[in-house]
């Protein structure tokens, strides 16, 4: 055993495009998504214990049994390795719940992870990435972190070259939507068809390769907005809000509710956050500055 314990980092992600593409016979919406890891993170402990698997958390509303996936994904990983040993695991939450932000996906990733480093790798990554599969759809992303499009009902992951410094302010109006109620609300006519979704990802990969950020407020698309915007108003007016305070472009980020506006320099994200903070004094609002992070090396 070469660690006493193990910590990783589970970064937050922002769909920089998310098209559904049909319904599929298992229930599951077939997605075209552009996803970007970024620096806000949950922080994760794993160590060994004598039996058991002991898991804490810094936020009272995590549920901590088996409902929650850094317990699944420990139950699995020990039950896929044949490994008996106790399991303990804290972890700092910063990320917040049913955000849109993944947050839940990447602890669990993570949690992968950190099991296979503390007990030096005896998964290999098909492996690890079946399991993570298992786990949830933007689970296999975050194994990889970066930027990826991921396709499938998310889990088929193609990781992209890094798109560079993106600064983003996120604004999460501090109530969770259900990802499941979101895609149940999507109607079954309005599906985004494949090869204009190709066409799009390409137009805003160039926008970020040639910087000409003003054309994004255009390309960047989230099929799921609409319905978050029709289960919380609110979000109508974060997002102007979001503009006003100078933001290239804003976007729901996955089922939501969370806003992220782009802006085009460090400096201008540091001047949008606070603009934005300014503008939208409502309460119980959360604030975060985040930029992109690149990818895991696997
Ligand atoms: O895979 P995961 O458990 O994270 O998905 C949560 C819910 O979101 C699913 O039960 C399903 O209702 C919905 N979903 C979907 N299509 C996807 C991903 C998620 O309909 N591609």
């Amino acid at each position: 055993m070469k660690f006493a314990t193990v910590e990783r980092q589970c970064p937050a992600k922002v769909n920089l495009l998310l098209k559904v593409l049909g319904k599929r016979a298992d229930g599951y919406h077939e997605l075209f998504t552009l996803m970007q890891a970024i620096d806000l993170a949950d922080t994760l402990e794993v160590w060994l214990e004598k039996k058991g698997i002991r898991f804490q958390s810094t936020d009272s509303r995590l549920p901590l049994d088996e409902r929650n996936l850094v317990v699944k994904a420990t139950r699995l990983f020990l039950e896929k390795t044949g490994i008996q040993d106790g399991i303990g695991i804290r972890l700092q939450k910063r990320i917040p719940i049913a955000a849109g932000l993944g947050g839940g996906s990447s602890d669990a990733a993570n949690t992968l992870l950190a099991l296979n480093q503390l007990f030096e790798n005896p998964m290999d990554f098909p492996s690890l990435n079946q399991m993570a599969s298992q786990l949830g759809s933007d689970v296999p992303f975050f194994l990889h972190g970066g930027t990826a499009l991921c396709l499938g009902r998310g889990e088929g992951v193609e990781p992209l070259d890094f798109l560079g410094d993106l600064h983003f302010v996120l604004v999460n109006p501090g109530v969770p939507l259900s990802t499941r109620e979101v895609y149940e609300s999507l109607e079954s006519t309005a599906h985004s068809s494949l090869t204009g979704s190709k066409d799009l990802f390409s137009m805003i990969a160039k926008v970020f390769r040639e910087k000409t950020y003003t054309k994004l407020s255009q390309l960047l698309s989230n099929d799921l907005e609409k319905i978050a915007l029709e289960k919380v108003p609110q979000l109508r007016k974060l997002k102007e809000m979001l503009l006003r305070a100078g933001a290239v472009a804003t976007l729901v980020s996955g089922s939501g509710p969370t806003v992220f506006g782009l802006a085009e320099n460090a400096l201008k994200a540091e001047e949008l956050f606070k603009k934005a903070q300014n503008l939208i004094s409502d309460r119980g609002y959360l604030f975060y500055q985040a930029r992109s992070v690149p990818g895991n090396k696997l």
